[in-house]
């Protein structure tokens, strides 16, 4: 059987952004995106720099199946990305939601957000939003409230990831997060806070940056089945 690509819109505007497909010119400009490393390190896009990953990374984004990844770019130049899960039975499931450092603090993550999820409740009109969130990610924790998502549960994950590089990182690194971390039967884990959103709820997205999508601004035409 022969599967096909995932469709994506071509583009999603709004809110001085336009959020596009993952392609070969956008993977070259977030392989130069700066890192946060440990315990942020998971995001990094460094590995983007070697041609077979790069190229197998964004082979990975337009594999058939449930995730779209999405670049959002202010005129051409790519200032963050997020992914979303079309199929998850929780809800609309938002992950990897990254913005470089040199971008970040002038609201990129709650426009790329606000952007794409007022698109999703256009095209999925019966589904309601969630994600999951290490507690230390403060910085998100404050864009995911302004844009009406609430905690709805708590939980400790063992993140391999994370684990991995506690054994690894520097005391001072790993003070920084100790309060969302422990140690338990034999590994480290972290705390987790699980978001929700329902549609529809009012999102504020900065003054600047009321989010409106019209029929002129976005792509209607390809977007894949689970609606
Ligand atoms: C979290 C992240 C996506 C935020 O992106 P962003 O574009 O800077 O976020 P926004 O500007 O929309 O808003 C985030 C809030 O944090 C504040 N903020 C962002 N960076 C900041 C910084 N360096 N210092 C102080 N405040 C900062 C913003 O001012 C804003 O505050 P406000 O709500 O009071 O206005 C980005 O920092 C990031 O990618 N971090 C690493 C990966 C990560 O944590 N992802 C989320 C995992 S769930």
């Amino acid at each position: 059987m022969v599967t096909q690509p995932a469709a994506y819109p071509s583009r999603i505007r709004g809110a001085g952004l336009e959020l596009r497909p993952w392609d070969a010119d956008l993977v070259r400009q977030m392989a130069t995106w700066g890192e946060r490393g440990f315990p942020y390190h998971a995001f990094d896009l460094g590995y983007l720099k070697d041609p077979r990953r790069a190229s197998a990374g964004l082979a990975r984004t337009r594999e058939d199946g449930p995730h779209r990844h999405f670049v959002a770019c202010e005129e051409g130049v790519a200032v963050g990305r997020v992914s979303v899960n079309l199929r998850d039975e929780a809800g609309l499931y938002l992950w990897s939601v990254h913005v470089p450092p040199e971008h970040e603090g002038r609201g990129v993550c709650r426009r790329m957000l606000a952007t794409l999820m007022t698109w999703l409740e256009e095209q999925y009109p019966r589904s309601d939003f969630v994600l999951t969130t290490n507690t230390f990610a403060t910085h998100a924790h404050r864009a995911y409230r302004a844009l009406g998502f609430a905690t709805s549960e708590t939980r400790w994950h063992f993140d391999r990831d994370i684990a991995e590089e506690l054994w690894r990182a520097p005391s001072a690194a790993r003070e920084e997060i100790a309060p969302h971390v422990r140690f338990h039967n034999g590994r480290w884990e972290v705390r987790v806070f699980i978001m929700r959103r329902r549609r529809g709820t009012p999102m504020s997205v900065g003054p600047a940056a009321e989010v409106r999508l019209s029929q002129g601004d976005q792509d209607d035409g390809r977007d894949a089945g689970g609606a």
